[in-house]
Parts: structure tokens; C-alpha cells; sequence
């Protein structure tokens, strides 16, 4: 007989999933530190603050009345009510509480949807850059991810012409997310009804709206919620959540709006997986909308400073380009030039192990863009104090100077 061994009972869902770059680059740095190396990490995808007082105290509050019991699946009906009011408010998305499920985070809110809407051998379109993890769960409902690619010379946004290209009778899905992560783009009011219209112009094509950052902007920037264009209801489904705007990303609170049976089946799926999301923390959410919002825009105005502090450094160093960033709290330089010398002198053969060698030789850990379906360009995250952005910005200009040199 032969010897038994667990990790042969493992199904493709698991055993074809790699390591994300993102956490292959965040596991380093932290097994480089803990051999003694002085590490400046530039990886991270959460705020650096704490979640706001009014927030905090809501939950303990919560607790304290004894919101400890199973919550309704699609959420309770007060933060049900509280969310639509929201995007009805703030977002022009005329939506009523039936039309909103709350989920255990925005990704959850994604998951469900995907495995709601994508049977084996539908087609979503990723418009690259974009977020690692949609892609993973694309392949996890047996879709077929549709790349579409992007560069710095156009802002990092694929055009509405590149979607109506890549629209086939399989397409299910378009997924949008702006501001994006890791770009920082944000799509106009423009770009959006031309994407719109494209999408009305297929017969079944529906659009996931990944709105997770849009607390997130600057220069005055107010970013559109595609859902509100006209004739976009129907086709589309708006996911937000607490975990950036509100600094509440361990709190994992998420939620999508969408047309009521995609809701429904959205529910279907919560249900069958993991049942409603924390009660407590949903009492907190309320919170969240409904008070003060002046932490929120204390947040954003930090991460805007940063972006100055970063730009300025970056835009003087070799080897890169970059745009400023419009939303979210990343910057994503190109480093084509740096990439080709780095090449040519055999330090690195590709963004991966460029990255690997920022780590190892110069201390300073950032997330290579091939992550994100981008082999030319790495993501520096801004959620990080100035002390520490000073430092990691210096190392990667002392690295970048010597590829250069
Ligand atoms: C684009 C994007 N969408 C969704 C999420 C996940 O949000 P949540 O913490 O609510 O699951 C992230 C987190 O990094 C993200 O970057």
C-alpha cells in the first residue's frame, strides 16, 4: 500500500494557485529582518492609521447591547438602508435597500459575485493593471480572464475602443476599478460613457465597479460611479467597503449594490459559504456613514502630502517616469530604462528579480508590477509614515543610481 499523504487529496483550486507576488515580496522582508537586516517596506496595501474613535466606539457600544448573534444574511436592515441612502447621496446611484448586500469585505463582495455571474468558460476583461486577486477568483469560478493591457503613455487606462474589441458572446464581465490599484488612475466622467456605452452596446455584459478606493483622491478629484450613467443600473454591480477610506481593514466589512435578482444571488452564495458578516462591526459601519467624516478627510489629506513627498523623489530619479497618482495610495512608477540596464549589466533579467535585488542589496521592499499583469513597472506604497518613505525612496534612488550609473 502506498504511504498517505495529505497534500495528494489537494484539488486544482489550491494546487494551482501560486504565492502572490505581493506576499512572496512581504514574506521576504520580513524573513530578511528577522535575520537582523534593517528592511524599509513600501509593500503594504492598508492605511497606517487606526480606525477613527466614533467607529471604535460604536463597536464597543455594540458589543455592550449584545450585537453577538447571527446577523441577517444580506446584512442588517438598518446598514442595509444606511449604504443605499449613501450611494443614492454620494454616488447618484438611485438604489434601494434591497438592492445592497453586505459582505465580510469588498472581496467577498467580488467572490460572490463572480461565482454568481461566471460559469466555466465565460470571459471577465481585466483591464491591466489590475488588483491581483480578481484574476484568481475568475480562474476559481473556471472563468477565462481577458487581458487587456495598458501602458504609461496612456495613463495606464485601457480604452473604451480595447473593451468593444475584446467583447465576444462569452463575455459575462468587465471589471473596473478606479481609483485603481496600483495605478492610482481614475477614469473621467468621459472615459466612463464611453465604457458604458460600449457595454450597453453588448447583449449581456455586465460591469463589477470596484469603488474600494474612492475616499481616496486628490486634486480635488470626485470620482464617478459607472452605475449612475444612464441605462448603467441594470448592467452594473458597485462594489465598495470600510477598509480604505474608513481605515478598517481588519474589520473586514464590504458590500455590493446590483440589480436585485444579482443581489439575491449574491445573497444565495453568502449563505451557502459564510453566512451574514459580523453583527457588531455592521452596527459600527452605520457609524461609519452616518457621523463624522472629518478622520476620513484628515486620511486623505496625509496620503496627499505623501504623494508630493513621493513624486518629488521619484521624479528625480533615474532609470524611472511616473505619473502622479489621481486616487488610492500607491505610485507605479515605469522602469523600462532601469530595467534594460539592469538587464544589459546582469543584475536583474525581469521586474521580479529587480525587485529581489532592491530587497537584498539595498533593504528597501516594493511590489513588482508583474503582480498587477504589468512586467515594466513596480508599486510603491504611500501608506506609510514620512519618516519611513524618506528612507525606502532614498534606498530606491541609491539602487536605481547604481543601475545607471
Ligand atoms: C482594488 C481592491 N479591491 C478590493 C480590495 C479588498 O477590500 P476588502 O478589504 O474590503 O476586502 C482591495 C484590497 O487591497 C483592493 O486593493
Amino acid at each position: 500500500m502506498s504511504i498517505f499523504r495529505p497534500e495528494n487529496n489537494l484539488t486544482w483550486r489550491v494546487t494551482g494557485v501560486e504565492e502572490a507576488a505581493i506576499l512572496r515580496m512581504s514574506r521576504k522582508a520580513r524573513e530578511l529582518r528577522a535575520k537582523g537586516h534593517d528592511i524599509i517596506s513600501l509593500t503594504i496595501g492598508e492605511p497606517d492609521f487606526d480606525t477613527p474613535d466614533h467607529i471604535r466606539q460604536a463597536a464597543c457600544k455594540a458589543l455592550e447591547e449584545g450585537w453577538t448573534h447571527y446577523a441577517p444574511i444580506p446584512g442588517l436592515p438598518e446598514l442595509r438602508a444606511a449604504i443605499a441612502e449613501k450611494l443614492r447621496k454620494e454616488n447618484g446611484l438611485s438604489c434601494v435597500p434591497e438592492e445592497v448586500v453586505v459582505t465580510n469585505g469588498a472581496k467577498q463582495a467580488i467572490t460572490n459575485t463572480i461565482f454568481s455571474l461566471v460559469s466555466e468558460g465565460d470571459e471577465v476583461i481585466l483591464m491591466q493593471p489590475y488588483w491581483v486577486a480578481y484574476e484568481g477568483i475568475v480562474r476559481l469560478a473556471r472563468g477565462k480572464p481577458v487581458i487587456l493591457s495598458s501602458s504609461i503613455e496612456n495613463g495606464y487606462k485601457v480604452a473604451a475602443t480595447q473593451v468593444a474589441a475584446a467583447l465576444t458572446e462569452r463575455t459575462k464581465l468587465v471589471l473596473l476599478n478606479s481609483p485603481s490599484n496600483p495605478s492610482g488612475a481614475v477614469h473621467s466622467a468621459t472615459e466612463l460613457k464611453a465604457l458604458a456605452n460600449v457595454i450597453r452596446s453588448h447583449p449581456s455584459a455586465m460591469v463589477i465597479s470596484d469603488e474600494i478606493y474612492e475616499y481616496i483622491v486628490f486634486d480635488g478629484i470626485r470620482p464617478v460611479s459607472i452605475g449612475s450613467l444612464p441605462g448603467m443600473k441594470p448592467r452594473t454591480i458597485t462594489i465598495n467597503g470600510f477598509s480604505k477610506g474608513f481605515a478598517m481593514t481588519g474589520w473586514r466589512l464590504g458590500y455590493a449594490a446590483a440589480p436585485e435578482p444579482v443581489v439575491r444571488a449574491i445573497q444565495k452564495m453568502q449563505g451557502a459559504l459564510t453566512a451574514g458578516a459580523n453583527a457588531f462591526v455592521q452596527r459600527a459601519a452605520i457609524a461609519a456613514l452616518e457621523g463624522p467624516r472629518d478622520s476620513v478627510e484628515a486620511m486623505r489629506q496625509a496620503y496627499e502630502a505623501r504623494r508630493s513627498l513621493v513624486m518629488t523623489w521619484l521624479q528625480e530619479m533615474p532609470g524611472v517616469r511616473v505619473l502622479p497618482p489621481r486616487g488610492a495610495f500607491y505610485a507605479f512608477p515605469d522602469i523600462r530604462p532601469a530595467l534594460s540596464e539592469a538587464r544589459r549589466k546582469e543584475i536583474a533579467e525581469d521586474v521580479d528579480s529587480f525587485c529581489d535585488w532592491l530587497l537584498e542589496r539595498h533593504g528597501v521592499a516594493v511590489v513588482p508590477g508583474s503582480a498587477f499583469g504589468t512586467n515594466t513597472a513596480i508599486r510603491l506604497s504611500f501608506a506609510a509614515s514620512a519618516e519611513e518613505l524618506e528612507a525606502g525612496l532614498e534606498r530606491l534612488s541609491t539602487g536605481l543610481r547604481e543601475i545607471m550609473a
